[in-house]
């Protein structure tokens, strides 16, 4: 399967290069821009990319390992990485004026017949250089999304630019304030762009990498769900042999597609799934967990009932950081006591649901700057502490996005609602009851929640929506139910759209909508009183409430 290398120098935009050409279904592996690279590339590699970076390339900018510019495979630098290419080259790169920041526009100026390439022994052109740039450049001419003049939209952000180019480069597209936009180079298979093609905003972005990797790296589209299925059957199976495999459980879509993966690629026999019911769950969630899991074949599914253990110990409590304390520490003890209780041997795996995003944001995997977004949230566990130090964690989903995680569950027959299904955070309920937590109250919230989700569904609103849920607050007020006098909690609803939690928009909800399900909710949850809605963005407001 081929394979496009993404060297991340930090810019807030690398993943998206690795969307964008995994969308287009081919392999993209991101790995820090410094990373040592083995002398022999692997034959599947047909290409790198240099992403940007916040830094510049004379001050604390990582540079790549020279071997990137030895090893003769295509290169394509964007914004940093141009810059870094052109800079480690012989090239002058410095400070602009003014930094480029937002929609610029971009116009080629040559095609690929004036390119005069030259071969290594100076006679002539260079043909197999000057038909990768035929083929880059044809990116550049899609219709679509471009002025009728050639040129058009770019997404730019850098306070750098090239001043000096490095010998062999040259420059076949300038940005309207004169910088170099696109670049080239005379006999190697080396291209740059100064601006971001992974942006949406940026017209022809997908063609223009489209073009790189297909034209010029000659990728062939293999990367597909169903090789991904295959490629885990080979190695958990080769990892695990015929040990047990115990696989925790949330409830949420990553861990449940992971259930089913191991359901699909080990001996059912083999796979132990633990569900902890803590009582602070949506409305119906263990049943739904339950049915999908044991329609795709779980024989040893284990739910552990321990809502009276959650309660009990978050009675009292109303400061939020006391909440999430009592919770991790409880789930983390009722793990340990339950996975003794199952009795299996030492010889087990772990199998956990991480995404790439989430090695990513833990910083773990990948990229020398990616920061550390949310620790805060994720339960440290001893157990799983001790099963990665002797080498027996199983992390199947580990080179999935959330998107490929939706798909690929959609494949292994995951039931609907539980691909669709919207985040759900580790300490339920109790972070969207404000104040201290009681069984009444969780009824009334999972009550009034399902009503607001179903409403979702039924209007065709739900799947616009990145995360809906509803909030109850430790306040009542005063109202009117018939003739009589109603004292009801206040229900806050929350929706907002994102692309993977970390910033977050207000929902534009269409109006009536709101006024309707308000009603709904009101009339037919009786202890709510009011609804108000949420219209507070991440920043400064975070998507969940506690
Ligand atoms: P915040 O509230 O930090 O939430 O803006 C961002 C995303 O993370 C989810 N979330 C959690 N997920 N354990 C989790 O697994 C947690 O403790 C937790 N707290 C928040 C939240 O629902 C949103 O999707």
């Amino acid at each position: 399967m081929d394979k496009i290398l993404i060297l991340d120098f930090g810019s807030q935009t690398t993943q998206l290069i690795g969307r964008r050409i995994r969308d287009m279904g081919v392999y993209a592996e991101i790995i820090p821009g410094d990373a040592s690279l083995t002398a022999e590339l692997p034959p599947e590699l047909k290409g790198i990319i240099l992403s940007g970076s916040p830094e510049s390339v004379y001050g604390q900018g990582a540079a790549p390992d020279r071997k990137v510019y030895d090893c003769g495979l295509p290169l394509l630098g964007i914004c940093y990485g141009l810059q870094r290419m052109n800079y480690d080259n012989g090239g002058k790169v410095e400070a602009l004026p003014k930094k480029e920041y937002g929609r610029i526009t971009v116009t080629i100026e040559g095609e690929a017949s004036c390119f005069r390439g030259r071969d290594p022994n100076g006679s002539g052109e260079d043909p197999v250089q000057q038909e990768r740039l035929r083929r880059f450049l044809s990116g550049f001419s899609a219709k679509e999304a471009g002025n009728r003049d050639g040129s058009f939209t770019a997404w730019m952000s850098h306070g750098d630019t090239l001043t000096a180019l490095a010998p062999g480069f040259r420059q076949f597209g300038v940005s309207e304030t004169g910088y170099p936009a696109v670049l080239a180079h005379e006999t190697k298979p080396w291209f740059g762009l100064q601006f971001h093609p992974e942006v949406t905003h940026t017209g022809k972005g997908n063609e223009i990498l489209a073009a790189f990797v297909f034209g010029v790296c000659n990728c062939t589209a293999g990367w597909t769900m169903e090789q991904y299925v295959e490629e885990v059957r080979m190695s958990v199976a080769a990892k695990t042999g015929t040990n047990p495999v115990l696989l925790l459980i949330s409830g949420g879509v990553d861990s449940t597609v992971a259930g089913a993966l191991l359901l699909k690629t080990l001996n059912p026999d083999q796979v132990h799934l633990m569900y902890m019911d803590t009582g602070l769950m949506r409305k119906g969630e263990t049943g739904t967990v339950k049915a999908s899991l044991e329609k795709l074949g779980a024989k040893h599914l284990h739910i552990v009932y321990c809502e009276d253990e959650f309660l009990g110990a978050l009675r009292g409590l109303d400061d939020p950081e006391a909440k999430r304390k009592v919770i991790g520490d409880l789930f983390i003890g009722i793990q340990e006591r339950e996975v003794a209780r199952l009795g299996l041997p030492e010889t087990y795996f772990l199998a956990q649901g991480t995404l790439y995003t989430d090695l990513i944001e833990s910083g773990k995997g990948v990229g020398k700057k990616a920061h550390l977004i949310k620790s805060h949230h994720n339960v440290g566990s001893p157990l799983v502490d001790a099963k990665r130090k002797q080498g027996k964690i199983i992390e199947p989903l580990d080179r999935l996005y959330k998107d490929e995680v939706r798909r690929l569950g959609r494949l292994l027959g995951v039931d609907e609602e539980v691909v669709r299904r919207h985040p759900f955070p580790g300490p339920g309920l109790a972070v969207r009851i404000l104040g201290e937590v009681t069984k009444e109250k969780c009824d009334i919230l999972r009550e009034a929640d399902a009503v607001y989700i179903e409403e979702l569904k039924k209007r065709g609103l739900y799947d616009e929506i990145w995360q809906a849920f509803a909030v109850l607050l430790p306040l009542r007020s005063v109202g009117v139910a018939g003739d009589v006098r109603k004292y009801g909690w206040v229900l806050a609803l929350r929706a907002i759209t994102s692309a993977d939690g970390m910033t977050a928009d207000v929902y534009p909800f269409p109006s009536q909508d709101l006024i309707e399900i308000s009603t709904l909710i009101t009339n037919t949850v009786k202890d709510i009183g009011r609804v108000t809605y949420d219209i507070s963005s991440k920043p400064p407001a975070t998507i969940e409430w506690e």
